[in-house]
């Protein structure tokens, strides 16, 4: 297996820790926002193993709350960068090696991706072309053998350290979000694995995603009103 971050000691932290518990495991630092950088990815993993099987498009970044107008243009641009081009490009430079291996390729959603929601949109926008992304691919691929996923994961466990935009650029910390527990990342994480082994197109992985997604699916009308009414109490 091979991790990958930008963040040298902290992707050496993983890879140490995922070693300890018996896996065979490289790490390789690299922005999935820059192309160049996905090719020697994908070169290391190819260097190391001699094959790909699976790829997990999994980097991600989002804002804290704040409207369209208060966002600067560049922090929407730099989303986009990381949440759509940075799984373009691995999966662009993969899938040479994913034909030969009739591999799996994975995009990782949330259910910010099922529908838009206020004070979000550069996050909902980058989820929900993951989509469109992930439908094209399996058209394109699945006659050539190649499996394509795409998960969408609800309030996950994150890391304590985690930091997202606010809307002038600024990376700050994570606030406490929903009172609702977290789903635990090692059972999200199991159910990504499955995916690769039933090659399931779509999943939607929490009670609470699941059920915005199948309101949104019959009363679309009842989500917009209730997200509305819940934007403006803030
Ligand atoms: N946690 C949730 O509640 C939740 C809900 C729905 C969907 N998701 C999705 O699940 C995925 C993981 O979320 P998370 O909560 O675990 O986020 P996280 O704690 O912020 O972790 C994101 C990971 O991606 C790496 N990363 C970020 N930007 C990168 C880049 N440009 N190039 C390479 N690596 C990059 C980070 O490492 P470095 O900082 O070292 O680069 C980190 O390892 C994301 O796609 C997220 O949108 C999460």
């Amino acid at each position: 297996m091979v991790i990958n971050g930008r963040n040298p000691e902290r992707l050496e932290a993983a890879r140490s820790e995922l070693s300890q518990e018996g896996l065979t495991v490289t790490a390789h630092a690299a922005d999935v926002a820059e192309a160049e950088q996905c090719r020697a990815l994908v070169r290391h993993a190819i260097d190391a193993f001699g094959r790909l099987d699976v790829l997990v498009n999994n980097a991600g970044l989002s804002t804290e709350e704040a409207l369209l107008q208060e966002i600067q243009p560049q922090v929407f641009q730099q989303i986009l960068s990381v949440n759509v081009l940075g799984s373009v490009y691995p999966t662009h430079f993969a899938l040479p090696h994913l034909l030969k291996s009739r591999g799996h390729v994975l995009f990782i959603s949330s259910a910010a991706g099922l529908r838009g929601l206020p004070g979000h949109s550069p996050y909902c926008t980058s989820k929900m072309a993951l989509t469109a992304l992930a439908e094209s691919l399996r058209l394109e691929l699945r006659p050539q053998g190649v499996e394509v996923g795409i998960a969408y994961l609800g309030f996950t466990e994150n890391d304590p350290q985690k930091k997202v935009l606010r809307a002038d650029g600024q990376p700050v910390p994570l606030r406490p979000r929903s009172p609702i527990p977290p789903e635990p990342v090692d059972r999200v994480a199991r159910r990504i694995v499955r995916m690769t082994e039933t090659g399931r197109f779509k999943a939607v992985f929490s009670p609470l995603a699941r059920l915005l997604h199948l309101t949104n699916r019959f009363l679309p009308g009842m989500v917009s009103w209730i997200l509305a009414r819940k934007h403006s109490d803030h």
